[in-house]
């Protein structure tokens, strides 16, 4: 599946990325940075055969559709995907990183832009949710973009050594296309 943002899009000055099946051969360094590690569920690193397996179970399991993305030359500058795809209840988890040193130029709101409209439109689901620590900025852009925060949860995680809050939000199907990113 490949899709762009379209012209609207470029007016706002907004990168055009395009989401593909190819995940970049770096996605194995990048799932063990720091910078990235520090917001997501993984405690420790991730072995070489952990992520054998994570590779064979994103192409074999239905209820994960995961992506590469593709900055506007044509890099692999990341990954964004849908899981717990429950189709009967139409919902799904989003998930999403850029490569650290791509970080701050449009790309992963792009990225997040492209993934719910995928979700929305291709796999006609109604609500499209997500989970982020506590302190992860990221929850601004999650919110500009239109999903809203459902509640916090309580010490959910066990995290270097502490214990974190993480915040859910969510954006239904009718909210997105009332979102100036939706045509
Ligand atoms: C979160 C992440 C995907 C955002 O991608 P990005 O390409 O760096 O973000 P963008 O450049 O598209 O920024 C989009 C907007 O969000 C803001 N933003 C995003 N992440 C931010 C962060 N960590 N700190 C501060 N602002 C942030 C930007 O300022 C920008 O605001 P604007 O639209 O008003 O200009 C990326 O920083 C990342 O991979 N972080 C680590 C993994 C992670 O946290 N994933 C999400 C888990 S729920």
């Amino acid at each position: 599946m490949q899709t762009a943002t379209n012209q609207k899009d470029t007016a706002k000055k907004r990168p055009v990325v395009i989401l593909t099946k190819q995940i970049s051969a770096e996605q194995y360094a990048w799932r063990n940075d720091p910078r990235i590690t520090a917001w997501t569920r993984q405690n420790g690193l991730i072995s070489e055969e952990d992520q054998k397996k994570w590779r064979e179970r994103i192409s074999s399991d239905p209820s994960i559709q995961m992506f590469g993305i593709l900055s506007p030359q044509g890099l692999n500058i990341g990954t964004a995907g849908l899981t717990s795809i429950t189709p009967i209840h139409g919902t799904a988890e989003f998930s999403l990183f850029i490569s650290p040193k791509e970080q701050g130029n449009g790309y992963g709101k792009s990225a997040l832009i492209e993934l719910l409209k995928y979700g929305f439109k291709h796999l006609r689901l109604n609500l499209i949710w997500g989970e982020t620590f506590h302190g992860n900025q990221a929850k601004a852009m999650f919110q500009k973009l239109g999903m809203k925060e459902e509640g916090r949860l309580r010490e959910r995680y066990f995290k270097n050594g502490e214990y974190v809050d993480t915040h859910m939000v969510s954006l239904t199907r009718n909210e997105a296309r009332s979102a100036e990113w939706w045509t």
